[in-house]
């Protein structure tokens, strides 16, 4: 049978011009308020601002709509640092005063621990701060062509796939905050066109830049790539999706866990680690922030000398190796085998023999390996955004009594944090820790014990 096309008889209000009073902010730090007992979600409102607004979407159980004018500004409203920060999609909080950063964060871990019947009178520690710009010292950044074939080079608009032409990154280090317009022109002068995926820019001890390529560089364009590395002091790779070669000469990559850390040098002369790392691999993104994540980690696990410590999800060894220097033993755990390898690398050259490294997914079942059988005292996990839900499945039969956990996701968080609850263990401690300043992103830390 035919299916003809009826317009609905409803009065769509899409496009209309309504007023609004902003009575909280969503996960994301979008502004909601009620229009016709739905929720209304605005971009760039804030909770007790009266908004002037014009419906954009109508859904079933709720209405977006764009600001036209903000009637009253709520006293923590402040100018946004970075003019990219309407559009681009990096940032989601920088209208809003730095210091309520942290109870925006407070409150949606709240929110999703009431949502998996968590007591929400959790035991806050003072949080881990970040400084509010200048903090990132690794990031991808986009590349997309117009239609004229040019070159746009900057992260993900807001609520869009398409990307925003950057000037600056105010919340990158200061070393990479204006690779942008250096790699825009760069890339608009290549030979080859529509020729890169997408750029990765670290700077640890040098500023290096992983040029994801689509199609293999020409000589042409190799000498372009080289001169401007030679100009900036960059180290680049080219990563052709399936390995990443350099491009010009490098050094080993590595950054420091410093000895501000407090680390004691029970197993090793010194007390700076150095952690080494491969373009590809994961590292904290906040430096700062990081050295304070660990000594914490540290504080809260209790140490004593004769701790057998279990790391899952170890990656390079971040947690691994400061903790090998306080106690008998530490077995770390990590999916990736290349990751498993350098942190043994990283292990060797700092000196500590008291670690070992093995290759595991934890979110499969792991219970036979031969690690999963030895004695643990004290365990740390910090697994990435998707929780670590199957491995503590496991972990609760290991049965340890303190337990560290860090988390990159309030959601799987607040999930896992449930089985563990359920299974026996109390929070001890819980700490906000501002890794990724300006942003909704939320990192962590729990102490369980049972
Ligand atoms: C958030 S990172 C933390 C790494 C390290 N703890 C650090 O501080 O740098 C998560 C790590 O878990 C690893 N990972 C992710 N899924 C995994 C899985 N199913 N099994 C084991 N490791 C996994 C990743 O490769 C990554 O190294």
């Amino acid at each position: 049978m035919a299916n003809f096309f009826k317009p609905s008889t409803k009065k769509q209000p899409t496009g209309q011009v309504i007023s609004v009073l902003i009575d909280r902010l969503d996960h994301n730090g979008i502004g909601v308020g009620e229009y016709k007992n739905k929720s209304i979600f605005i971009a760039n409102t804030l909770p007790k601002e009266k908004v002037t607004a014009k419906i954009a979407e109508a859904k079933s159980k709720f209405y977006k709509a764009s600001v036209i004018e903000l009637v009253n500004l709520s006293e923590f409203r402040v100018k946004p640092r970075c003019h990219h920060f309407k559009t681009c999609g990096g940032c989601d909080l920088q209208h809003l005063s730095f210091q309520e950063h942290l109870a925006f964060k407070q409150q949606k871990l709240i929110d999703l621990f009431s949502r998996n019947n968590i007591n929400t009178n959790l035991p806050w520690q003072e949080s881990i701060t970040s400084d509010a710009l200048h903090y990132r010292r690794k990031a991808r950044v986009g590349v997309q062509y117009n239609k004229l074939g040019e070159p746009i080079v900057g992260f993900r608009q807001k609520a869009s796939n398409n990307l925003v032409q950057l000037k600056e990154c105010i919340v990158l280090v200061e070393p990479i905050k204006h690779v942008f317009t250096i790699l825009t022109s760069l890339i608009k002068s290549l030979s080859l066109v529509k020729s890169i995926g997408h750029v990765e820019i670290i700077y640890t001890q040098h500023v290096s830049i992983i040029v994801r390529q689509l199609i293999p560089l020409n000589e042409q364009d190799k000498t372009l790539w080289k001169n401007i590395a030679e100009q900036h002091q960059w180290q680049v790779y080219i990563d052709n999706g399936k390995e990443v070669t350099p491009l010009t000469p490098v050094t080993p990559l590595f950054y420091q866990i410093s000895e501000q850390s407090g680390i004691s040098t029970k197993h090793a002369a010194e007390s700076v680690i150095n952690i080494y790392f491969e373009p590809k691999d994961f590292i904290q993104v906040n430096h700062h922030v990081n050295n304070q994540m660990i000594i914490q980690a540290l504080n809260w696990l209790d140490l004593k000398e004769d701790d057998q410590v279990l790391d899952l999800f170890c990656g390079l060894g971040n947690f691994s190796l400061p903790i090998a220097k306080k106690v008998r033993s530490v077995v770390g755990i990590e999916g990736l085998q290349a990751m498993v390898d350098k942190a043994t690398y990283n292990a060797q050259m700092s000196k500590l023999n008291n670690i070992e490294f093995f290759q595991a997914d934890l979110n499969s079942n792991w219970g036979k390996e031969a690690w999963a059988h030895r004695k643990y005292s004290k365990v740390l996990l910090d697994p990435a955004r998707a929780g670590a839900y199957g491995a503590l499945v496991q972990l609760i039969d290991l049965d340890i009594s303190n337990i560290v956990y860090v988390s990159c996701d309030p959601a799987t968080l607040a999930k896992d944090s449930q089985l563990l609850i359920s299974n026996g263990y109390t929070i001890e401690k819980i700490a906000i820790m501002d890794m990724f300043a300006q942003t909704k992103h939320i990192e962590t830390m729990i102490l369980f014990k049972k």
